[in-house]
């Protein structure tokens, strides 16, 4: 069996191809079949007068997304999508597909997800999650060539990892258990072993935001550097979001062009990015309009608006430490804010990183986490990290579908994942 990527090397040949039937047109006595079968599509020309009658009968009666494998003469046909198609002279039919529920008009979009399972063969949720599985190897790429060691971090877990208002509780033999809203804690204790470290898994957050930006089930990669303050983790992540981009418009272009992303957006995208202080982005954002008062977050309008000021992502650091996690290290100029930065991605796309400096410091690490009413006990393996060798470090929180919905311009982060779990959605 030939996939059809390589046909091209099967000129005047004949090949067995199998995929599926992405579309069916009868002109009388000869029919086109286009087959995809996941490498590329091959369009696949049946002679009536060349084929048995029944064998005739039945392709052409094929409905769309049934599964074939056909065999033919491959030539050369500049029309044909790939430039090439196939003579049938040998139709199998492996599955039917009667009545496929997506058809080639406008669907709404509940239904588009209550059909995920089957949306998913579609071109453009193809190219988003062609350009998804892209970016998560060129982040692992880019991790390995700078040496940082892959931890894998439970997903099941006593401590709560960033707040306590959007956890998912489970019970785990009589104790409660959390979904791992963040792998860090996990990764900051590898840091001793391997300096350098990631990990890259499934986070879940109970958020009863129903916005663009949200899931309930997301991925994040999660880097963690021994002796690398804020400034300098600010500098790796601009390095690893230009290389994500300048990934992308190498190897992704057949989907970004599919997807109509405008490429000159991207072009541009390198270091260093502009950083503005908390504090700027207030007084920034009051002359915009916006009623934020110093020591509020950020919301998502705000963010929007910021990004707009620029063409690269915008970094906002040092935030007020009320609005931020009980690990972030306080700014030893001004006691009032962390050592911090939220990355915000231009064309509306909000924050696609948080990161920071972690407090290494014991009393005020305990400190936070009473003034937080976190639960002591959970954390004693945390503290340990600070009174065993505790070292500066610093690192971040990558969200996968938000930086992929902004590198493919497309609108919500649910199109971004294979199966999006949101508020109201646990199906397919
Ligand atoms: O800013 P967050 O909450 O940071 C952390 O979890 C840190 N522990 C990371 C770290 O320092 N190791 O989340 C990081 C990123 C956000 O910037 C956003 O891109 C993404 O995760 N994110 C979400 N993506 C989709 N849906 C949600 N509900 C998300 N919440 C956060
Ligand atoms: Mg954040």
């Amino acid at each position: 069996m030939v996939e059809v990527k390589n046909l091209s090397q099967h000129e005047g040949d004949e090949v067995t191809v199998a995929g599926w039937v992405d579309q069916l047109r009868v002109h009388g006595k000869v029919a086109f079949m286009v087959i995809r079968d996941g490498t590329g599509y091959v369009q696949g020309v049946l002679v009536k007068k060349e084929l048995p009658e029944d064998v005739w009968e039945a392709a052409t009666n094929l409905g769309q997304e049934s599964s074939v494998q056909v065999c033919g003469l491959v030539r050369a046909e500049p029309r044909s999508p790939g430039g090439f198609e196939m003579g049938l002279t040998e139709i199998q039919v492996i599955g039917q597909s009667p009545e496929y529920p997506i058809q080639p008009k406008e669907h709404g979009v509940e239904f588009l997800l209550d059909n995920r399972h089957l949306w998913l063969r579609s071109s453009q949720q193809r190219a988003g999650l062609k350009v998804r599985s892209e970016i998560e190897q060129a982040i692992h790429d880019f991790l390995y060539n700078r040496e940082f060691v892959r931890v894998d971090t439970p997903i099941l877990s006593g401590a709560i990892g960033e707040h306590a208002g959007s956890l998912f509780e489970t019970d785990y033999f009589g104790e409660s258990a959390y979904l791992a809203q963040t792998g860090q804690l996990y990764a900051e204790a590898a840091c001793p072993a391997f300096r350098n470290v990631y990990c890259f898994g499934p986070t879940f957050r109970a958020e009863k935001s129903k916005t663009r930006r949200h899931l309930t089930e997301f991925w994040m990669i999660e880097p963690e550097m021994a002796f690398v303050d804020s400034a300098g983790n600010m500098s790796f992540q601009e390095e690893l979001i230009s290389y994500i981009v300048e990934r992308a418009l190498e190897r992704c272009m057949p989907q970004l062009e599919l997807l109509e992303r405008d490429l000159s957006k991207l072009e541009n995208i390198r270091p260093p990015f502009p950083r503005v202080s908390y504090t700027d982005a207030v007084t920034r954002l009051q002359e915009k309009g916006s009623s934020i008062q110093w020591g509020e977050d950020i919301s998502g309008a705000d963010e929007t608006l910021l990004g707009e000021d620029h063409d690269l992502p915008v970094f906002i650091y040092n935030y007020p430490k009320a609005v931020k996690a009980f690990y972030m290290k306080e700014n030893p100029e001004d006691a009032s804010t962390v050592l911090c930065d939220d990355l915000i991605a231009p064309e509306g796309y909000g924050e696609i990183i948080g990161g920071s400096q972690r407090e290494d410091d014991l009393d005020r690490l305990l400190a936070r986490i009473r003034e937080e009413k976190l639960p002591e006990e959970a954390y004693g393996w945390y503290l340990d990290l600070r009174r065993f060798g505790t070292f500066p470090h610093s690192g971040f929180g990558l969200g996968l579908e938000r930086t992929v919905a902004w590198v493919t311009g497309r609108s919500h982060v649910r199109e971004l994942i294979p199966f999006p779990r949101l508020i109201n959605r646990l199906y397919p």
